[in-house]
């Protein structure tokens, strides 16, 4: 890489200031090809992202994601696992205007990383988030909400300061399988249709409290996919390979980079409306991806964009579309909330004791060869290949506010279905 030596000191300074164990800019680019493509590339400014308090805002509600995330993938390594850690981001923050002020609630800010935060109006600064982040070019929905049960004795005003706030009213639930199908045609409301099936069982009898968040992502590509559809290999660690429906496209315009202390080569795709997908494929074919997933962080994924390169690549991509649920809860104590979830204090919503249920989630995404620009047909200087026909982790951000929007992790594509 050509950086300057002021440049590198200074890169090198700040990656010591945020203490990461991976010194990125020895990220060696050790594909000759890389450098030759490097006058198209070029170096950027190494800007800073995280200034503002909207930008503050996104990275906290990454930084908390990443943790989710890695809670999630570290339950089963064997497993594919996605999140759009933003919707339970705005659930539990809903959750916490109603939590008492010096415990719960702080519990719950430290989990949501809000202590990083200095912000007196985070409430606002989140709100304002979300809604940029529903911009409809963006290809993203969200639903979060709080139900309750009606028996905990309700304070109405909790529910007036949660809608005014976020413009979503908590529900009181009546107890029965009435609440089922209500919770779910809230969902797939919400998530115009795409979100079905939200809960597939009555909610406990015994708890009383339950944030849900789901969401919908329909990738939009900047580059259209000419070929998409053929069957083809997919590597599975351990296993015969599986055939899976591909898209491809050669000269495809992404960033890339070879992380060789991480054993993986990364690409950004550019996504239409400030957005983009990242795509983290080891050298290997293993499922074990904890290298990359303990790395992530708002600032990791930040410096990483700086130092991928433009390239031009015959790029391959499996065609995703999935839905994917889980209940989140048994892993809010490995983000510190076994307190909170062992005495959860919600003074503001109700005196009686409450517990926490379930943390519902349920993702849908959907991968498709559609883009606005055609890829020039000119061939590139030295061609490289990108097939991500192996295991792979990848995250979609928002590039304007840096906001992690969307996150998983792809071990068995044959075992994914809507
Ligand atoms: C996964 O990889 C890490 C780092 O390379 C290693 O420490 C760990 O033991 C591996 N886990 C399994 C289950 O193989």
């Amino acid at each position: 890489m050509k950086l300057e030596g002021e440049e590198k000191t200074k890169t090198l300074e700040k990656m010591m200031r945020t203490t990461l164990l991976l010194c990125l800019w020895a990220l060696s680019l050790s594909y000759a090809q890389l450098s030759e493509t490097e006058e198209a590339g070029g170096e950027e400014e190494a800007v800073e992202l995280f200034t503002t308090d909207r930008t503050k805002m996104a990275a906290a509600t990454s930084d908390f994601g990443y943790n989710l995330f890695r809670a999630l993938a570290g339950r089963d390594p064997k497993t594919n696992v996605f999140l759009c850690p933003i919707s339970v981001s705005a659930a539990l923050t809903q959750l916490s205007m109603g939590a008492s002020p010096d415990r719960s609630e702080r519990w719950l800010y430290r989990a949501l990383r809000y202590h990083t935060l200095q912000d007196p109006q985070l409430h606002n600064t989140l709100r304002d988030l979300l809604a940029s982040l529903r911009a409809p070019g963006k290809g993203l929905s969200i639903a979060a909400r709080i139900y309750l049960a009606r028996r905990l004795r309700l304070k109405q005003d909790y529910f007036d300061l949660v809608e005014k706030q976020y413009g979503v009213r908590p529900k009181a639930l009546m107890g029965g399988a009435k609440d089922v199908s209500e919770i779910n045609d809230w969902v797939k409301q919400q998530t115009s249709g795409k979100v079905n099936s939200f809960l597939s069982k009555p909610l406990g009898r015994n708890a009383g409290v339950f944030p849900v968040g789901a969401a919908y992502f329909k990738g939009k590509w900047i580059t259209r996919f000419s070929q998409s559809g053929a069957m083809e290999d997919f590597q599975l660690d351990g296993e015969a390979p599986a055939r899976i429906p591909m898209m491809q496209q050669d000269n495809y315009p992404v960033k890339m980079g070879v992380d060789s202390d991480l054993g993986c080569t990364i690409i950004q795709i550019q996504m239409q409306d400030d957005v983009s997908m990242f795509v983290f494929l080891p050298d290997d074919v293993t499922q074990n991806m904890t290298l990359v997933e303990d790395s992530l962080t708002a600032e990791f994924v930040q410096d990483l964009s700086m130092t991928l390169h433009n390239v031009k690549a015959a790029l391959t991509l499996p065609v995703l579309k999935f839905s994917y649920s889980t209940d989140l809860l048994p892993l809010l104590a490995e983000l510190g909330l076994d307190e909170f979830l062992a005495d959860t204090d919600l003074s503001k919503i109700t005196t009686q004791t409450a517990k926490l249920g379930s943390l519902n989630h349920k993702v849908v995404m959907e991968m498709a060869p559609e883009g606005t620009q055609y890829a020039s047909s000119s061939p590139a200087q030295a061609p490289l290949t990108y097939r991500v026909d192996r295991p792979f982790l990848f995250l979609v951000r928002d590039e304007a506010s840096g906001a992690l929007l969307f996150i998983g992790r792809v071990v068995n594509p044959r075992s994914l279905r809507i």
